[in-house]
């Protein structure tokens, strides 16, 4: 049950990496959201960003970019992900400004980054947030996107609690992310 949404999220971004229709579709559901963090975040054209677990078609990364001009590193765990998602940024022209790597939000070292975003799919999301939130620098801003809790068990999250101190949240409407919170490390 827990892997459900994380795969058919993995097929659609796949479908979506190769066919430039079904991208601009599927790109219309991050774009609100998208916006809406940069805004929380106060993301700058000088922020370095990462981004955790983008799959085969990083909207969100793509979209921090496009929204801010700033610099983002993409990883993921899945080196299939990362393959065709670097197709899709060298075909985007981004290669200058988006990297995308093969690593595990678990064992990345975060201190190099201003800002540190995270996917809701992002597995075990309580235990990556706070590695990352141990390593990174101070001030450095991480966003968290936080599942409806009637989807919670779909996601991979143990303790919710972790996320309870965060300073600021964005809600969400009409989707299967209830907010993002946004930490600030002090
Ligand atoms: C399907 S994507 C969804 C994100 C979406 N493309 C976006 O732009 O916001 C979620 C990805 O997170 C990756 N992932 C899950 N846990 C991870 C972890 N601990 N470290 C790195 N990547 C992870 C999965 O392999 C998956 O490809």
């Amino acid at each position: 049950m827990v892997k459900i949404i994380p795969k058919t999220t993995k097929i659609l971004e796949r479908l979506a990496a190769k066919h430039t229709p079904i991208y601009r579709m599927v790109s219309l559901y991050y774009k609100r959201l998208v916006q809406e963090e940069v805004a929380l975040a106060k993301v700058q054209p000088t922020d370095k960003v990462l981004c955790i677990g983008g799959g085969p078609c990083p909207f969100s990364g793509i979209l921090l970019h496009e929204y801010t001009g700033a610099h983002v590193t993409i990883i993921d765990n899945d080196e299939s992900c990362v393959q065709i998602s670097k197709g899709l940024i060298e075909k985007l022209g981004y290669g200058k400004y988006i990297e995308v790597l093969y690593s595990d939000g678990n064992n990345i070292s975060p201190e190099d980054y201003s800002v540190i975003h995270m996917a809701v799919q992002v597995s075990p999301m309580d235990q990556v947030f706070c590695h990352l939130k141990q390593g990174c620098r101070f001030g450095a801003k991480i966003l968290v996107r936080l599942p409806k809790k009637s989807l919670t068990n779909f996601y991979s999250v143990n303790d919710l609690s972790v996320f309870r101190t965060c300073c600021k949240k964005a809600a969400h409407n009409w989707r299967n992310v209830d907010s993002t919170a946004l930490f600030i490390k002090s």
